[in-house]
């Protein structure tokens, strides 16, 4: 009994010790607040699963470069018809221009929509373009949250976010 014991706290410490723990910078495009809530959800799942997470609404667009073992998550719904929320749009912006290089840097993305507009979940879409037009390269599916069939957006936000911590340790193992 005490070998099975002790074997699984081995076990268990070997675990923690070889999964690497990420810092993470969620970058949030909202307009009411909804991608918001989602992205302190997943910042939550992500800290008590080890790992390093701020959430940062008013993203420059210094703030992408200013820890390259950063791992970006963009948190972002749609406005308008397809359009960019007005607080990230500046982050938008300048990986558009190609002002930002993000090459060798990872990230993932939250696309929050309605699927009742034309264009849904755009925005994140838009970004998510920007982003690997950037030279970054993402971890994981694209999570999109549709608020036509998700009553808790910051539910969904934290289950995905879970596994894709998950994918994170495999990539930096
Ligand atoms: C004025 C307005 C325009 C919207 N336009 C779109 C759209 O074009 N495409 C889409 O998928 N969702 C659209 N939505 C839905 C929002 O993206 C969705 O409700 C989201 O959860 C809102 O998140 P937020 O509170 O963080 O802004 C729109 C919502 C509003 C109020």
């Amino acid at each position: 009994m005490f070998f099975n014991f002790f074997n699984a706290l081995k076990k268990w410490i070997k675990f923690c010790w070889v999964l690497p723990m990420a810092k993470i910078q969620i970058i949030v495009g909202t307009v009411e607040g909804t991608a918001w809530k989602a992205a302190q959800s997943a910042a939550v799942i992500m800290e008590k699963l080890g790992h390093q997470a701020e959430v940062n609404e008013e993203t420059t667009p210094q703030d992408l470069l200013r820890d390259t073992n950063e791992i970006l998550l963009v948190c972002c719904s749609t406005t308008g018809n397809g359009e960019i929320p007005r607080n990230i749009y500046p982050v938008y912006s300048a990986l558009d221009n190609e002002v930002l290089n993000l090459s060798g840097r990872r990230y993932g993305v939250i696309a929050l929509g309605d699927r009742g507009y034309p264009r849904f979940a755009h925005a994140g879409l838009l970004l998510e373009d920007a982003f690997y037009r950037s030279g970054a390269r993402r971890i994981g599916d694209i999570l999109t949250i549709d608020a036509q069939v998700e009553d808790r957006p910051h539910f969904a936000a934290a289950i995905w976010a879970k596994d894709w911590v998950n994918d994170i340790g495999h990539e930096l193992h």
